[in-house]
């Protein structure tokens, strides 16, 4: 392998091992890579698994580590191939509106150069600044404005990827109509690493909103919150997001800056609904009628009892404020190691669900605390058992693996995936049977078996090898 990269491409022991052999998720696995293999190119990549393939070594393919599922952790002495210094925005096209990129590019880094001419690539999520396109693709990584512009799915027009032989193949491209039969390019996304390397993505751009205005409400409780979503849509305006955070994250963010009070309302609130609209209209005017509107609705949200208290920003500076709050969520209950639940629900069972759910994990888990934010314009919830501080960690995962069956059961009953946007990787692989049928998992080994048929890639990942 070091012929292939370079002697200062290869990672054998120390520290940095752990570190690249996993990603953020902890769920009582081993981390345990054999190395960690740095590629600097295309063809680095096609030698290294070209090597590994010659002498039976699993690779897990890894980007920025952001992941939330543990699809990018190496638990046997596999080799951890990074793509991170493969990071080169390598073409714009303005009049196709694509951005073509090594797959090690930095998600900012996209949102930037797209920018820079005056273009969106509109997939947004906390931890765009050190998440990679790459990993974002095999993720298939949704975000805080899927509700307006879907999953990065959505989003690539092409990859270039490694197969188990070596070879590059590419699926897609530049055409935006292309009929041709099954779309390989889709199978690859939200693949978790198990069918090959993505090396290169060509990704569309869009027409950036004219503008945005963000606003925090005070929601009395969870019943509450799609209330305020439906009056917002019905109302006529355009979001961009729509999320929700119980009073316990709120806290949690205000712990971990050290503060005695965040957020702008005098009184705790138990739910938030964070609120981002577009504006739509043209000239000077257009954002202060988006607001004007936005405060027409929220006071008549207010005057109906589904919002107690709320603040508009009247500023980018107090807008990004008011994002930091929910965007630092995540960070705040690192600490805790989570168990995290990200789960996607049909809207009219979300508030039934929360009820349900909320009342079961408090009996139980008693002596655990529950928080629960998320994309709530979208279905989509983050549950997070968090893990006392005096818990091992064993004891913990135990525990939760106790209750989770009860819980991917309840999702299943009111209609839901037990993964919305983090994927299956390790964490959730006990419980893909309650979203995917027998029949849908057979035919999902069928195509692992098909495209990697000597299990090079990710083994272990979505289902058992
Ligand atoms: C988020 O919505 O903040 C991300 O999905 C990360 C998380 O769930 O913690
Ligand atoms: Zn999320």
């Amino acid at each position: 392998l070091a012929d292939v990269v370079g002697a200062d491409g290869v990672v054998t022991d120390g520290d940095e091992l752990a570190h690249f052999g996993s990603d953020r998720c902890r769920g009582g696995w081993p981390v345990d890579p054999a190395m960690i293999v740095f590629a600097r190119s295309a063809s680095h990549v096609q030698g290294v698994v070209r090597a590994c393939a010659a002498h039976g070594v699993a690779i897990v393919p890894s980007g920025g580590r952001t992941g939330l599922s543990g699809a990018a952790t190496a638990t046997q002495g596999e080799v951890v191939l990074s793509l991170q210094r493969m990071g080169r925005v390598l073409d714009i096209d303005e009049v196709a509106r694509t951005l073509r990129c090594e797959a090690g590019t930095i998600v900012q880094t996209v949102q930037e150069t797209a920018a820079s001419v005056g273009l969106l690539y509109p997939v947004a999520f906390a931890a765009q600044g050190s998440a990679v396109v790459g990993g974002t693709i095999a993720t298939n990584a949704g975000g805080l404005r899927v509700v307006r512009y879907g999953h990065t799915r959505d989003w690539v027009m092409g990859l270039s990827v490694v197969l188990a032989s070596g070879e590059l193949v590419e699926l897609g491209g530049q055409l935006f109509k292309n009929n041709t039969g099954y779309d390989l390019r889709q199978l690859f996304i939200g693949s978790e690493g198990t069918l090959g390397v993505i090396v290169e993505a060509t990704l569309r751009l869009c027409e950036p909103p004219r503008g945005t205005v963000s606003a925090l409400c005070a929601v009395p409780d969870d019943s509450t919150v799609l209330a305020v979503f439906t009056r917002a849509r019905r109302h006529g305006l355009t979001l961009q997001a729509f999320e929700c955070f119980d009073r316990r994250c709120l806290e949690h963010v205000q712990e971990h800056r050290g503060r005695e009070r965040i957020g702008p309302f005098s009184a705790p609130s138990p739910q938030h609904a964070l609120i981002e609209v577009e504006v739509t209209g043209y000239g000077p005017d257009a954002e202060d009628h988006a607001r004007d509107e936005l405060t027409t609705c929220l006071a008549s949200a207010q005057d109906a009892g589904e919002i107690t208290d709320a603040v508009i920003a009247a500023t980018r500076q107090q807008s990004v404020q008011l994002w930091s709050l929910r965007e630092d969520i995540t960070e705040s209950l690192h600490r805790y190691t989570p168990f995290k639940s990200d789960v996607a629900l049909p809207l009219a069972r979300v508030t039934a669900f929360l009820e349900a759910f909320r009342a079961r994990v408090a009996e139980a888990l008693p002596d655990i605390e529950t928080v629960v934010f998320g994309h709530v314009g979208d279905g989509n919830l983050h549950l997070n058992i968090l893990r006392p501080e005096a818990m091992e960690l064993d004891e913990f995962v135990r525990r939760c693996a106790g209750f989770a069956d009860e819980m991917y059961a309840m999702v299943r009953a009111h209609g839901g995936s037990i993964s919305a946007e983090h994927g299956i990787g390790l964490l959730k692989r006990p419980y893909l049977h309650y979203s995917r049928s027998p029949e849908e998992i057979a035919m999902m080994r069928a195509v692992k078996r098909a495209i990697d048929p000597d299990g090079l890639f990710n083994p272990g990942k979505i289902f058992e090898p």
